[in-house]
């Protein structure tokens, strides 16, 4: 029998009701397939653990975490710990420290899910965007000089290294080659001169060897307006750190929502753990109330069985999310349903079974 070891960082606020439903979820698959397991280790870490111990994670995390095929992580942040040291120390760190370049964010519209667009068919919004998400406007280079005096200044570096660029565009191209998809490329080389010039370039150069791929490049500002206006254009995305996060928050909200936004932070290569997050954030003003919607936390807990290889659980899941949602009777509130997240995740259970 195949054992997947899963460390669980179900982290503050709505992050533990979320991935108690996950986890729930991951299991029932399991026990229906037969042939694997999961093995999971729950790790206390988060805003919590750093008001007892003046830190996110034990100075070894990175190491604990190792061992591990996979992470599931809830979410990170809460009031009272400001949020470049909650997010540094733990979120970015994992996807630093285990090389996840690949942020892969489904950007699409289920039937039956909220979009606040007019006259669009589910078929109109099929994105997949991929964040480069190891490096660009995340890379954590810079200078706070002159600190407190009147003269204080600060840089903040964006870096992009051809290995950087290339390897997230190339990953692109494959994936938009075994989907038969177009290639969308977002950057902004008209204002930044120097790193999106050379994204653009090694877009280019990357994109000879795929000739059979169909490419299209914007810039960020135009592309940001017709994923409202047109959202039709665009199949696999790709683009920088920072563009990939504003516009996956963008495609969360023509998509259903934070509710159902998911993301995976993958090592390609398997060299190190991947992760698996809804991407909602910890949601303060609705923790401890068993509201939140565990929908995005099914989503990613779908991406990691595709990850392992389980495919068809990984699709059964997605189609079990429509079938809730066209259903429109077991729904947390925020898609105007009474059910309480823990009655989602046994709805979602319960399809499997049936
Ligand atoms: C995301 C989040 C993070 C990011 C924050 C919490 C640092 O917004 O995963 O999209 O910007 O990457
Ligand atoms: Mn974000």
């Amino acid at each position: 029998m195949q054992v997947h070891k899963i460390a669980v960082i179900a982290g503050d606020g709505v992050g533990p009701e979320v991935i108690a439903e996950g986890v729930k979820v991951l299991n029932a698959v399991a026990a229906l397939d037969g042939g694997f397991r999961f093995e999971f280790t729950h790790f206390p870490w988060g805003c919590q653990y750093y008001l007892e111990h003046g830190r996110m994670m034990p100075e070894d995390g990175i190491q604990q975490l190792s061992r591990f095929d996979a992470i599931f992580l809830g979410a990170v942040g809460y009031p009272g710990v400001p949020d470049h040291i909650s997010l540094w120390d733990l979120l970015l760190v994992i996807r630093k420290s285990f090389d996840q370049y690949i942020n892969l964010r489904p950007v699409k519209l289920l039937r039956g899910a909220p979009c606040p667009l007019k006259d669009v068919r589910r078929e109109d919004i099929d994105m997949t965007f991929i964040r480069e998400n190891s490096e660009g406007e995340y890379a954590g280079s810079g200078a706070w000089l002159y600190r407190d005096t009147p003269y204080e200044t600060v840089i903040q570096n964006g870096v992009f290294s051809r290995h950087g660029c290339e390897r997230v565009i190339r990953y692109a191209f494959e994936l938009a080659r075994k989907e038969g998809k177009t290639l969308t490329s977002i950057s902004k080389g008209n204002a930044l001169n120097y790193s999106m010039v050379f994204w653009d370039q090694i877009f280019a150069e990357v994109g000879k060897d795929y000739p059979d791929v169909e490419t299209h490049s914007y810039l960020v500002d135009a592309a940001s307006m017709f994923m409202v206006k047109d959202p039709g254009r665009f199949q696999i995305v790709v683009t920088s750190n920072l563009f990939g996060d504003i516009l996956t928050d963008l495609g969360a909200a023509i998509s259903g929502g934070m509710g159902l936004a998911a993301g995976a932070n993958l090592n390609p290569e398997r060299k190190f753990p991947s992760m698996f997050e809804p991407i909602h954030g910890s949601a303060p003003d609705i923790a401890g109330r068993g509201i939140s919607n565990p929908m995005a936390t099914v989503w990613s807990a779908s991406q990691m069985l595709d990850f392992f290889g389980h495919e068809t659980w990984g699709r059964r899941l997605v189609d079990i999310l429509e079938e809730l949602m066209v259903e429109g009777k077991i729904l947390t509130p925020d898609m105007g349903g009474t059910a309480s997240t823990s009655q989602v995740g046994d709805a979602v259970v319960a399809r499997l079974h049936g």
